[in-house]
């Protein structure tokens, strides 16, 4: 084991191995499992808060009772939607929540936890062939852009600059060696799922560092905020108004 956590990788470009969770075709049951132990390391690292804090700026000075139309990327196991779900009700807005995700398993694990009464929508298939019937206030994301290559991921800041009609915000990962080493030694030691284990440090290594943010930005010619969040989030958040 040893050995093997002293391998160094070569932080100075993303990786570009692809991830065995979007790759490997498991059992309902083996890929919920891997969402659970997800859950547990997204509570740990503190996932929610800044697409929270987020959420908090976008609708500063909304008044009670406006809908929140927000649509998630890539949900995984609807975590993020059940939290905004639960913060835009505590501020007396209407949620109207849509999840958009590839992996149909992740639709079946995500409404089997999901109380009926939040009206979540669950959406199978690749985001950008998604039309959804009213342009959503904000686009969020969670570990979801380090999954494309950076084409795609130009396309995804495009995509969510022409569909978001207030803002949106891409919580994603540092590319660091602390990151990557840390999580390496916590998901070995907490023996989570080997999908986690394997692509929880791949992630970091396909994950970016904020110049390469601020360059595809500037492509795009857009403006957005670039932030670090604690521990090793890098987030990139854009209000339009
Ligand atoms: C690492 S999981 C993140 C899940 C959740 N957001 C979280 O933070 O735990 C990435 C998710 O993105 C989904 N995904 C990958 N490519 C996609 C695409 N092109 N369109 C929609 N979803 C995609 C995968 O199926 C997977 O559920």
């Amino acid at each position: 084991m040893l050995g093997s956590l002293l391998q160094w990788p070569d932080f100075s470009v993303r990786a570009q191995q692809p991830e065995w969770m979007d790759t490997e075709l498991v059992s309902q049951a083996d890929f919920t499992r891997c969402l659970d132990d997800l859950a547990v390391v997204n509570r740990l690292t503190r996932a929610a808060p800044p697409t929270l804090a987020f959420l908090a700026r976008l609708t500063a000075g909304w008044p009670a009772g406006s809908v929140l139309r927000l649509a998630d990327i890539g949900y995984g196991r609807g975590d993020m939607l059940r939290r905004v779900h639960r913060w835009a009700v505590a501020r007396g807005f209407r949620p109207e929540l849509t999840g958009v995700d590839l992996n149909p398993r992740s639709r079946v694990a995500a409404a089997a936890i999901t109380p009926a009464g939040m009206g979540i929508g669950w959406h199978e298939g690749d985001l950008f062939d998604w039309q959804p019937e009213a342009r959503p206030h904000v686009v969020i994301s969670a570990l979801f852009a380090h999954h494309l290559d950076d084409a795609g991921v130009r396309a995804f800041l495009r995509w969510m600059e022409a569909t978001a009609t207030d803002g949106w915000f891409v919580n994603d990962l540092h590319r660091h060696c602390f990151a990557w080493g840390g999580f390496r030694l916590l998901s070995t030691l907490a023996g989570w799922h080997r999908f986690v284990r394997h692509d929880g440090p791949l992630s970091v290594r396909r994950a970016f560092v904020a110049d390469e943010w601020r360059a595809m930005l500037a492509d795009a010619g857009l403006t957005a905020d670039v932030r670090w969040h604690l521990p090793f989030r890098l987030c990139v958040g854009r209000v339009k108004r």
